[in-house]
């Protein structure tokens, strides 16, 4: 893998992706010299500005979204290495000044010329820069290393994935391309793979005998914020079920790799992808609920609905919660369902998964309820990361009554272990060259071929019901109820697990 000093030039450097995530991560990778101190950050966007104004735009930015306490000096020193470069990028034109100018940071630094492209665009400008980067020779290593980095969402559906594919393969090679998805950067979903493939304690009964069914949530509490545009075009299931849900589901649900390398585990990962049992037209209504927040009052301040967002239409239909069971048809997983809940404006910030021991038919000690409650292994992706085991103790006393208790492990009682943000881990994987995890272009559009019938079913069968939920709440009500998505269970103790409670009670449970 190549690695060593070079430039990290990034589209849509004014954007907000650009000043929250990737600037800060960038800092932290060079505060701790997790890469050279010769590196050269080009920032290219639209908008006129000159490279001081730009360097003053990212330090308060470093400043004020890094994680960890930042230090004036050292953000000063990091910011000497930012240049900017204002360009039309949809203008072939515009591109040999982007030349010019990486040569002459090259020859006035002496950095050589190795480079990474970052899109952080919107997405309909991903094939136009990738292209047109390649049309001006950027892609050419010539005894540096060229590599570029996509954002999600990769296409619009898989015959656009498809497409998109194929247009950057024709220039660049799979090998240089790096498709992220944040989740695989999360230190926690790293873990899954070494809590599993390094625990012989549970690998054993990881399967369709000891696992009665998997829950999978990743909600948050805030709104679609100043994002209505893209987001009406997307909807909840482009934004995150096609992609940072399903690679959670991927890593729970693989075989153990024949080695810990990128080819390995993403050979892994694209099997449970292509065993995803289709869900096509009456199983999408009984199998994916979706719902959209209606306006509320939480905490004593209104909360407005989807609907009255900036940039989104009145009447729009677009999901901003989706609840739904599959099965991964193969030898490990046939018959387990998989629970996936998603959604904006729900009562709290929370992704983990939950691995529900099957619980025996005949309960020596009492209660279906209580083995339900117990035999659990909770992985807390975020926030307040770790595990938590439960399981069924006698309480002390009289009689034999089972009480769920709980073993938990917290990331934070680790405090000397520094845990790097998402983007920090993928940014400096990249930078060495490792795509272990990245998506590959395979995997990418088998995700897309099980969302794809869901989306056209949504599209072409109006009766398929959208349910309103009140913002502040764990979503419509036919996500949880026997009735719905529970109801292949024998018994109804089965339901999802609710980290806390709703948070208004006046808004409007409807159909949209
Ligand atoms: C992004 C989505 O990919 O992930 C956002 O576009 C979402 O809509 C975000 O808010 C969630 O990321 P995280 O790391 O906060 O869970």
């Amino acid at each position: 893998m190549e690695s060593g000093p070079g430039m990290f030039v990034i589209f849509g450097a004014s954007g907000d992706l650009t000043k929250r995530k990737l600037m800060p991560a960038l800092y932290a990778l060079f505060r701790q010299q997790l890469i050279p101190p010769q590196v050269a950050v080009v920032g290219v966007g639209r908008t006129a500005m000159a490279n001081e104004a730009f360097r003053e735009a990212m330090r308060e930015g470093v400043s004020r979204y890094s994680e960890q306490q930042t230090d004036a000096g050292h953000v000063a020193e990091f910011s000497r290495r930012l240049y900017y470069e204002s360009l039309d990028t949809e203008q072939d034109a515009a591109y040999p000044a982007l030349k010019t100018k990486l040569a002459a940071i090259a020859s006035d630094s002496g950095i050589p010329a190795n480079c990474m492209f970052y899109l952080a665009t919107p997405p309909s400008m991903y094939e136009t820069i990738a292209l047109r980067l390649a049309h001006h020779g950027f892609h050419q290593s010539n005894g540096t290393w060229r590599r570029i980095v996509i954002e999600k969402p990769f296409g619009y559906n898989l015959a656009s994935a498809q497409a998109l594919n194929e247009k950057l393969l024709r220039y660049w090679t799979e090998d240089q391309l790096y498709r992220i998805d944040h989740y695989l950067g999360k230190e926690t979903v790293q873990n899954l793979l070494a809590f599993r493939f390094s625990n012989e304690i549970f690998e054993p009964l990881w399967n369709s005998h000891f696992i009665h069914h998997v829950q999978i949530t990743s909600c948050e509490s805030i709104g679609v914020d100043n994002r209505g545009k893209y987001y009406d075009g997307s909807g909840l299931m482009r934004d995150m079920v096609q992609n940072h849900l399903l690679q959670l589901v991927g890593m729970i649900a693989m075989e153990p790799p024949a080695r810990f390398d990128a080819r390995s585990v993403r050979n892994e990962t694209i099997k449970v992808f292509e065993s995803l049992k289709p869900l096509k037209g009456r199983d999408v209504e009984r199998c994916v609920i979706r719902g959209q927040y209606t306006g509320a009052t939480i905490r004593g301040e209104h909360v407005p609905g989807y609907r009255e967002e900036k940039d989104v239409p009145p009447d729009s239909r677009t999901e901003t919660f989706v609840a739904m069971r599959f099965f991964i048809d193969n030898w490990r997983w046939s018959g387990v369902p998989f629970y996936i809940r998603a959604g904006k404006r729900l009562p709290t910030r929370v992704t983990e998964a939950v691995i529900h021991f099957r619980p025996k038919a005949y309960q020596l000690f009492g209660k279906a309820k209580t083995a339900a409650d117990s035999n659990q292994l909770i992985i807390r992706i975020q926030p307040d990361e770790g595990i938590l085991l439960k399981f069924g103790m006698k309480l002390p006393g009289a009689g034999f009554n089972i009480k769920s208790v709980d073993m938990d492990f917290h990331y934070a009682d680790l405090s000397e272990v520094y845990v790097p943000a998402a983007y920090e881990r993928l940014l400096l994987d990249c930078w060495l060259g490792d795509a272990t995890l990245f998506t590959r272009n395979d995997a990418v559009e088998a995700c897309w071929k099980f969302v794809d019938p869901i989306l056209e079913e949504w599209q072409n069968n109006p009766n398929i019901r959208l349910y309103g939920y009140p913002a502040g709440t764990w979503g419509p009500r036919e996500a949880d109820t026997a009735s719905g998505l529970f109801a292949v269970f024998d018994y109804d103790e089965m339901r999802w697990r609710f980290p806390c409670k709703n948070l208004s009670n006046d808004g409007l449970y409807c159909e949209l």
